[in-house]
């Protein structure tokens, strides 16, 4: 015996017939089962205790299964949660995998399959660590190369876990910084692919006149220089995965291409003539919204859909700050190592500072800041001297100083004041990415008024 009995399993649904079929079925499989008739008792039984696995209905009267799954992730974020239902839709599978549920089965359900789940699921938490016997945190803080350990980034790694079992093509979507590509290769790693290759194509890298070579191949002959025969990238990555970044570049030409390939499969080098067939896994990344680039027509809408079946969003660094101290620490050990000095930590007072930055250029920007820190820093912990954000706090601060250094001729306190509110301005449409709706929130005024200070300051911004 494998321990199995030490599991215990909650059990929700409404429908009486089913609460027993699972209840026997478990037991018999050593679990110690509890169960609830519905999400209301649900609740209650999840107020006091917790398991390690849930498996749920997800059409019940009250509170839904989907209801259930957050409850019980709020209270114990390791409890792994299976969902049943006759009814469920992709986008309740969908949902439901966003939440964190580890599997959904449609009803009627084959019993091994249940059971597969119920020991996968099982078995994989006790790899990751879920059960805490040895090194308990590791795997808290790290998934793959990923650090951080907000709940943000744990239903990051929870959907990478999952998506990796699927050949599902995968948008990676997040600003600038935040990890696509590490996700992407995360993905992959963990998948069935894993021993064929991982090929990144940036999109926006290409010239328009290669793309298609590059993505496809080209015969000998094809146009002048093509001396040989050459493999495209999509033919060197089959049975593998294709990393597409900044998938959003990609001009109508190639758009149609590429779904092409997605459609049928096969695609055609150039100057050839017969369809080659491949079989990759797609996965995207766009730190643009290319939700609105379908509406503007600048991305396909059909495209747009093959390519993002699932979706991974990658929160913004300041929207996780919780991460902050583990990463900061990571690429200080990382940079020290490498820049062979001997710096330990982070001071509290510079860790405070970076709470407060914005990051624009998200993990990315806080590795750069770290590297130029371990570089810059003089004793064996990172004071904030050698930090260097361009913080917006930092820069009124340097004008207040400047205001209050007013020389014996005086100041000319219109002018003064119109530069502070210039910065201002420059700064928050810097923050919310040229956005004058979101610029005006962060500075407490009206559209109507952020329209006026931008013409009174001669001020003419993108959106
Ligand atoms: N969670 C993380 N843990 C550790 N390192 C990270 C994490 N997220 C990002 N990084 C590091 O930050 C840098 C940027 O990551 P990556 O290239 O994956 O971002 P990206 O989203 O693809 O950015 P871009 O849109 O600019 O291409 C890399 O050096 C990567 O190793
Ligand atoms: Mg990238």
């Amino acid at each position: 015996m494998s321990g199995k009995e030490r599991h215990s399993i909650f059990v929700v649904d409404d429908d009486k017939s089913m609460r027993e079929f699972l209840e026997i079925m478990l037991t018999k499989e050593g679990y110690k089962v509890t169960l609830a008739k519905s999400g209301e008792e649900a609740f209650r039984i999840l107020d006091k205790e917790t398991f390690d696995l849930i498996i749920t209905d997800i059409r019940m009267k009250d509170i839904d299964g989907i209801g259930v799954l957050k409850k019980a992730k709020a209270k114990a974020p390791d409890t792994i949660v299976v969902l049943i239902s006759a009814f469920a839709t992709a986008q309740t599978a969908v949902e439901a995998m966003k939440e964190g549920a580890y599997d959904y089965l449609p009803k009627p359900f084959k019993v091994n399959d249940l059971k597969g789940i119920v020991r996968d699921a099982l078995e994989s938490r006790r790899i990751s660590g879920g059960e805490g016997e040895e090194e308990p945190s590791k795997e808290r803080y790290h998934f793959d190369c990923l650090v951080g350990d907000s709940p943000q980034m744990r239903k990051v790694y929870d959907l990478i876990k999952r998506v990796s079992r699927t050949k599902s093509n995968i948008l990676v979507s997040g600003e600038s910084g935040t990890g696509k590509e590490l996700v992407a290769r995360a993905i992959h790693k963990l998948s069935d692919r894993n021993d064929r290759p991982f090929v990144v194509i940036n999109c926006a890298g290409i010239p328009e006149s290669l793309i298609e070579s590059e993505l496809f191949g080209y015969k000998k002959g094809a146009f002048t220089g093509a001396t040989t025969n050459k493999e495209g990238l999509f033919g060197v990555a089959d049975g593998g995965t294709v990393f597409l970044d900044e998938v959003g570049e990609l001009s109508p030409t190639i758009q149609v291409k590429l779904l092409r390939v997605i459609q049928g499969r096969t695609f055609t080098e150039v100057g050839g003539t017969e369809e080659k067939s491949v079989d990759v896994r797609l996965i995207s990344a766009t730190n643009k919204d290319l939700e609105k680039e379908v509406i503007e027509k600048t991305f396909r809408e059909d495209l747009y859909f093959r390519i993002n079946v699932i979706n991974i969003a990658i929160p913004p660094l300041r929207e996780r700050v919780g991460d902050l101290p583990l990463l900061a620490q990571h690429f200080l050990e990382k940079y020290s190592r490498e820049l062979e000095k001997d710096i330990k930590k982070v001071s509290a007072y510079a860790m405070d500072l970076l709470g407060q930055y914005y990051f624009p250029g998200n993990v990315r920007e806080l590795e750069n800041i770290i590297e130029r820190s371990v570089a810059l820093e003089a004793s064996n912990i990172v004071l904030p001297e050698s930090l260097t954000l361009s913080n917006f706090r930092g820069k009124g601060m340097k004008q207040m100083r400047r205001q209050h250094d007013m020389g014996p001729n005086g100041v000319k306190l219109d002018e003064v004041m119109a530069e502070i509110e210039k910065n201002y301005i420059i700064y928050a449409l810097e923050m919310s990415h040229g956005s004058k709706q979101k610029a005006a929130e962060l500075l407490d005024i009206s559209m109507r008024s952020m329209r006026y200070r931008l013409d009174k300051l001669g001020l003419h911004s993108k959106k």
